[in-house]
């Protein structure tokens, strides 16, 4: 054994030694390779948070990103979204090298392609839940009338139609986190990026939001990395990466 591994080349042996799940290089949408990113800390120096770490996901899979608090997984999807620069390793997703993009390529790059969900929703208070969900499209320069349309036909989507008018500040937590989902995903990302999007809600409505989170990606085929401490919602995953010393130490398909 030990002899085969030896003629194994480096990345090959690292693949197997991480168990990282063996997906076809070139047919991967998102690949992320020997990614590295340490941050300064006033009492410990420096902290190396992502070593090397490696993971290819295919087109339309939807990946939970599980780990302790402080393993790095905000911190992972912040440089895949191009909101952190790397120090090393590179992310590609569909032929975009994220990691060597300028800035306003990248700005371009989220518009179009990319969404984010944070466990805080984040929407505008001073708007009404339409006015939210239809943003997007808004600053993407669609018209109003299309921005309106697409808005109101995701509400009734993520079961909000008769909160359409209201301010969102009235909606309960579950219902502010769906018109979130409803706004990530009203210009048909090719990538979407949530970051224990269920977070503060209670098991059941955590199960429901997930569960329609889930849904609307498989219905725009959209490729998915769900943060999350919860085993329930990683479970309605394809699978979950386990990042622990700042590797991908292990692919669970459920
Ligand atoms: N901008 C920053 N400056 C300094 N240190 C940072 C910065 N961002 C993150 N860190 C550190 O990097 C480590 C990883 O943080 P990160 O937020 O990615 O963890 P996490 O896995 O998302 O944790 P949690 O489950 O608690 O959200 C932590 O030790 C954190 O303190
Ligand atoms: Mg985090």
């Amino acid at each position: 054994m030990e002899n085969s591994s030896a003629a194994l080349s480096s990345t090959e042996a690292e693949r197997i030694a991480n168990r990282i799940e063996p997906v076809e290089d070139g047919g991967a949408a998102l690949v992320v390779r020997d990614l590295c990113k340490s941050f300064r800390h006033p009492m410990k120096g420096s902290v190396d948070v992502l070593r090397r770490a490696s993971f290819f996901v295919n087109e339309g899979e939807i990946v939970a990103i599980m780990g302790a608090s402080g393993a790095g997984k905000t911190t992972l999807l912040h440089l895949i979204a191009g909101i952190e620069q790397a120090d090393a390793g590179e992310i590609v997703f569909h032929r975009f090298d994220v990691t060597r993009a300028d800035e306003a390529t990248l700005a371009r790059w989220r518009r179009e392609s990319l969404a984010l969900v944070f466990q805080a929703h984040r929407l505008l208070p001073d708007l009404t839940t339409l006015e939210n969900v239809a943003l997007p499209l808004l600053i993407a320069r669609r018209s109003r009338r299309e921005a309106q349309e697409r808005a109101g036909r995701l509400l009734a989507r993520v079961g909000l139609s008769d909160r359409s008018a209201h301010s969102v500040v009235r909606l309960s937590a579950g219902e502010q986190q769906r018109a979130a989902i409803a706004r990530a995903l009203i210009s048909t990302p090719s990538l979407l990026l949530a970051d224990e999007p269920t977070g503060n809600l209670d098991p059941q409505t955590a199960a429901d939001v997930v569960e329609l989170l889930i849904a609307l990606c498989r219905e725009h085929r959209t490729t998915a990395l769900i943060v999350t401490h919860n085993e329930q919602v990683a479970q309605r995953c394809d699978r979950a990466l386990f990042i622990e010393g700042g590797m991908i130490r292990r692919s669970t398909r459920w």
